[in-house]
């Protein structure tokens, strides 16, 4: 039987973090072997937001480093960049026609970007989730592994993809957002203010990078409160965030002491963080340690990268040559 196709992307806007690997990476590592995988570094994405460049070149080495580094195996997987698939620009051309400047304004992380950047608001922003569809579509992709903030860019792409084949025929299916357990999950940042993120909000971010000192000093700094008054209180969402953490990188019997202090109204926050301090080092250290040898080894680096648009482009081509034959651009 044919493998289902899989694909996703990150932009390579700075520092990856724990919310990208439990939101999205962790999620690839499951996929490689079960599916037909394709990821990719955003770099396109990144110039909306990001047009200084100083820096792209770096993120993206280190994007592909640090996702080898969390498990991806380039032999397995297509793992590629971005702009070394020009065949996603063609596809984006065409879908920008049966894209609506209304949908597009009303779209959240539009409005969202907007208000960060009132003074950089450029068309490619507005058509982002143009761009993404592409992504997906380029390779009729039907599973996406993201996090919950992609839901609505995933509806886009299925919208797109149905008035294309509505339009000039049936040539894409419908991508579906992904994750292995019922929920997508969403890391909150430590402070309990939004979301981990690359860019906002770094002293309360966990990053794969981070030396142990610095994960520690986080952790401990991390919002808590004076405990809870009553037995099987409810969680405030900063404390329930911290459990969440736990439960991702500490043993079963560590997550259940703490779960019971809590009910029992007799936990100690101090001690918590402590222990959620070392395991997350534990945690963290050996990716960083691997992602820093692939990225300073920049002949592997480049080989890799070679080779992953080499198999991504194999995939576009032929979708592209379908997309064309349905449009009628085959003279
Ligand atoms: P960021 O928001 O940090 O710039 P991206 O938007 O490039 O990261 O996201 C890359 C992937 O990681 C996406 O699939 C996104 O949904 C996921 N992701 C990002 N932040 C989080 C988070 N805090 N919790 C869960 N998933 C996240
Ligand atoms: N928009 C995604 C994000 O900010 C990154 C992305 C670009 C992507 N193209 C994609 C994710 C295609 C999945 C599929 O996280």
């Amino acid at each position: 039987m044919k493998k289902e196709v899989v694909l996703s992307g990150i932009r390579p806007t700075g520092f990856l973090h724990l919310g990208n690997y439990f939101g999205a990476m962790r999620n690839y590592v499951r996929m490689q072997d079960e599916f037909n995988c394709y990821f990719f570094v955003a770099n396109w994405h990144s110039l909306t937001t990001h047009p200084d460049t100083k820096e792209l070149q770096n993120s993206v080495h280190r994007v592909i480093a640090e996702n080898i580094a969390c498990g991806l195996d380039p032999a397995k997987v297509a793992l590629y960049v971005q702009s070394d698939v020009p065949e996603i620009a063609e596809l984006y051309l065409y879908l920008n026609m049966l894209a609506y400047k209304g949908e597009l304004e009303k779209t959240t992380t539009f409005k969202e970007k907007v208000r960060l950047q009132p003074d950089n608001v450029n068309a490619g922003l507005l058509t982002y989730p143009v761009l993404m569809a592409s992504d997906i579509l380029i390779h009729r992709a039907v599973k996406v592994p993201v996090g919950k903030d992609q839901e609505q860019h995933l509806e886009m792409a299925r919208n797109f993809a149905e008035r294309f084949n509505y339009r000039y025929g049936n040539v894409f299916p419908a991508p579906q957002a992904f994750n292995f357990g019922n929920e997508l999950i969403k890391i909150m940042s430590l402070d309990g203010n939004g979301k981990m993120s690359k860019s906002e909000n770094q002293m309360n971010t966990l990053y794969l990078a981070d030396d142990d000192d610095l994960i520690r000093k986080k952790i401990m700094k991390a919002k808590t409160d004076s405990g809870p008054a009553e037995k099987n209180s409810v969680k405030p969402d900063y404390i329930e965030n911290i459990f969440t953490l736990l439960s991702l990188v500490s043993d079963p019997s560590t997550v259940k002491k703490f779960e019971d202090d809590f009910n029992n109204c007799i936990i100690r926050y101090g001690d918590l963080k402590k222990q959620l301090a070392e395991d997350m080092v534990k945690f963290i250290k050996p990716i960083r340690e691997k992602a820093a040898d692939i990225q300073n080894n920049k002949d592997l680096l480049k080989k890799i990268i070679h080779q992953g648009a080499e198999k991504a482009r194999a995939s576009a081509s032929a979708t592209l040559t379908e997309v064309r034959n349905a449009i009628g651009m085959n003279y």
